[in-house]
């Protein structure tokens, strides 16, 4: 039974995307962002196919600033520059750097005569991260924060976007939250935000959803909602979201994954939570496709962030999620190597941290001194430098 529903979906995502297996950056037909005509456009195809990958210039230069400080690994941290990562937009004021990464992309797009995709992680949702502590962003439901969300954050994001037609641009919507929704409404900072988190993605999908714009709604990752009746009330969420925002076309897929460590291909989860169905990740977005289509929700395609999923076996605690150790950069960010995934890309800046493991410092999740976690980490998205280091010497496949 199963199997015919991933047969059934896996035919129609493959002839909605002209995907095969194992294409690579830069394979398949070039893409023409600006040729698309608009609307839903964005949702129709992988945007990952055929085009070149944005590398953030200051994340090359963090890269090797951290390669100058350790000459005997310099070598292989460099190859990390040539990878792209996904560019958070975490607050208000980090808007003010949008135009330069747009321009830089057009940039690289111009010198390469290549589509030039950048992905944006939009993250400065109103209760941001309302089971923890360590990402806790700074628009409050109780303090007008949804109104600010959609005059601050979103509009004028849409209006970058707009103005760079010629660009594509996938965005990330903010990770975590629709989750929280799933399995944290009992915390009231998640209670207080439930209207506001499905009223607010919905706005977010409305006015990001630009002909040039690829829009993938956050789902968490198989160790968070991999059980069937997790799995079922996401998708209620999604159906709500979606409903509000104009329609399931509205979205090209889903993120999973984003800033956690699950293992592609391994049974890391039999081991962790034996209840779980989903014992890694790819077990989830197939299940996960499975169950959205069957809700009408058909041929959308998934991103899996590898940025830190290399090794498996390194966590006792799947709800451990902070600065795990022993975590390695996983695969290359790629376009369409597996059924249903548009692309694996590393979406969570590797080296940037989760949270501090400072229980005095602002923003502390004990979570982040857990027994799995790092030591000596900084506040989230803050280059924790030895972190990196261990990324790369991890890396899996090998850099
Ligand atoms: C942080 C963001 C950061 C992102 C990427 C998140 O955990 O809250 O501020 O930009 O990670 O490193």
């Amino acid at each position: 039974m199963i199997q015919q529903h991933v047969l059934a979906v896996l035919s129609a995502l493959l002839a909605f995307s002209g995907c095969g297996a194992g294409l690579g950056k830069g394979a398949g037909a070039p893409a023409s962002a600006s040729a698309d005509p608009g609307g839903a456009e964005g949702s129709r195809r992988n945007p990952f196919l055929g085009v070149n990958f944005f590398l953030n210039p200051e994340y090359v230069a963090d890269v090797e600033k951290t390669a100058k400080t350790l000459p005997s690994d310099a070598d292989v941290i460099r190859k990390v520059k040539q990878y792209p990562t996904g560019i958070w937009l975490d607050s208000i004021a980090k808007l003010a750097l949008l135009p330069k990464w747009l321009d830089q992309a057009r940039q690289q797009q111009q010198s390469s005569g290549q589509p030039t995709l950048s992905v944006f992680v939009v993250y400065d949702m109103p209760n941001r991260d309302c089971a923890s502590k360590s990402s806790a962003g700074e628009l409050r439901v109780s303090q007008n924060g949804a109104a600010r969300y959609r005059t601050e954050f979103i509009d004028p994001i849409a209006a970058h976007f707009k103005a760079y037609s010629d660009l594509p641009i996938a965005v990330i919507l903010e990770p975590d939250s629709l989750a929280n929704l799933v399995t944290n409404l009992n915390l009231p900072a998640c209670d207080e935000a439930r209207d506001v988190y499905v009223d607010s993605s919905a706005y977010a999908i409305q006015k990001l959803g630009l002909p040039n714009v690829s829009i993938y709604l956050d789902a968490a990752h198989a160790g968070w909602l991999g059980w069937d009746h997790h799995r079922e009330n996401l998708i209620k969420v999604y159906k709500k979201v979606l409903k509000a925002a104009g329609g399931v076309d509205m979205i090209r897929g889903f993120a999973t994954n984003v800033s956690n460590y699950t293992h592609l291909y391994n049974n890391d989860g039999m081991a962790m939570e034996s209840s779980d169905p989903c014992y890694n990740e790819l077990v989830y977005v197939k299940k996960l496709a499975v169950g959205l289509s069957d809700h009408g929700i058909r041929n959308k395609g998934f991103i899996v962030d590898t940025s830190r999923n290399g090794k498996g076996k390194i966590r006792k605690v799947w709800g451990n999620w902070c600065n795990i150790k022993g975590a390695g950069l996983g695969e290359r960010p790629r376009a369409a190597p597996e059924p249903f995934v548009d692309a694996f890309f590393w979406i969570k800046v590797p080296g940037e941290s989760d949270g501090t493991s400072d229980p005095s410092g602002p923003r502390f999740d004990p979570d982040c001194a857990s027994a799995e976690s790092a030591t000596g980490a900084p506040q989230a998205g803050t280059w924790f430098q030895s972190y990196f280091v261990d990324l790369v010497r991890n890396a899996t496949p090998p850099l």
